[in-house]
């Protein structure tokens, strides 16, 4: 059993990494503005842009591992310069407090808008599929911020040497459990929704995660990461696209200009590569949209023959 602070456990993916590490058997604490009464985690209430108090939690809490999630999780969802400067906050407090702490593993969560898929002046893929090679190209605050944070986390890998083993993973756009039964997405709208109109998910090339495949991801990283290179960085999505047509159809759709890069997308394959996860920590996505989804079955209106027969 392993002592780990969450940061933003009471969010969208918090909640499901939370669940995951408390049925491991680990002794789990959430960080978060706000609480959620989570069976089996403790919750401290913290505004993690506060330095001091952030320091204090770390101080006596002495996590092992600290998995950092907390942040504004939604480009443009505030203005721009307090979108950069909350995440890029949290996130130095969040590895300097760790070290204070006394943590030998911290897992920050990045995002794959890092390399810069939906720039107003267009954004072409060198080749497809996208993986941890893809140059990086943010293009608005939020993106910039996981740079940032990657960054942070590189200069601490660099200054602790294998002391304290440091990674990052870029979670694809994250599926709730209750999300799949009909709860609005981040985005606002519903996951049938965004599977029958392709314009939602086209900017972000139809990925997606579930949230309890990430929550297994972080368990496969705390079980391997004095095994990886020191800060190593991780796409995490499902093994398939969130759409109904093949890739090698919808994106050049959208990006004409990767119709060649796309062709290799076929029968379902998603546009991002999670094969550095599967090589280096034996982790693999296991859930789909395909099983997961409960589309509404169509009810025939009672009566609606007679209905008819009457007018
Ligand atoms: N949801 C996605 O599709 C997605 C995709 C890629 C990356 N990410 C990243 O994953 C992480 C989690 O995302 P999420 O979808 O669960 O977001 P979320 O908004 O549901 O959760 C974020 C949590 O952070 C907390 N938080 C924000 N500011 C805080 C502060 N100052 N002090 C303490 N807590 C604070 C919030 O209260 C919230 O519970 C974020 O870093 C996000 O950028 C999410």
């Amino acid at each position: 059993m392993t002592r780990i602070l969450v940061t933003g456990g009471a969010g969208r993916l918090g909640r499901s990494v939370v669940a995951t590490l408390v049925e491991a058997g680990h002794e789990v604490v959430s960080v978060d503005r706000i609480r959620t009464g989570a069976a089996g985690a403790r919750e401290i209430e913290l505004d993690l842009t506060d330095r001091t108090a952030t320091l204090a939690v770390f101080r006596d809490e002495r996590p092992e591992a600290v998995i950092h999630l907390a942040a504004i999780a939604v480009p443009f969802s505030a203005p721009e310069d307090v979108i950069f400067r909350t995440n890029t906050t949290i996130a130095w407090n969040v590895v300097e407090a760790a070290g204070v702490g006394g943590a030998t593993k911290v897992l920050a969560a990045s995002s794959p808008t890092v390399i810069g898929y939906g720039a107003p002046h267009g954004w072409t893929p060198e080749r497809l599929p996208l993986d941890e090679t893809t140059p990086l190209a943010p293009w608005n605050a939020y993106s910039l911020s996981k740079r940032v944070i990657e960054e942070i986390v590189a200069m601490a890998a660099t200054r602790d040497g294998d002391a304290v083993r440091y990674g990052i993973f870029r979670p694809c756009f994250v599926i709730s459990p209750e999300e799949w039964d009909g709860a609005p997405t981040q985005q606002g709208h519903t996951l049938l929704e965004r599977l029958d109109n392709p314009d939602h998910a086209a900017v972000s090339l139809f990925n997606y995660v579930d949230a309890r495949d990430a929550g297994d991801f972080v368990l496969a990283w705390l079980a391997r990461a004095d095994e990886v290179p020191n800060g190593s960085v991780f796409f995490v999505g499902a093994a398939d696209a969130l759409a109904r047509e093949s890739l090698d159809e919808l994106v050049p759709r959208y990006l004409p200009a990767a119709e060649r890069q796309a062709g290799v997308l076929r029968d379902g394959a998603p546009a991002f590569s999670v094969a550095k996860a599967a090589r280096l920590l034996q982790w693999a996505p296991t859930r789909s949209w395909r099983e997961q989804l409960h589309e509404p079955v169509a009810v025939p209106t009672p009566n609606a023959a007679t209905e008819t027969s009457l007018s």
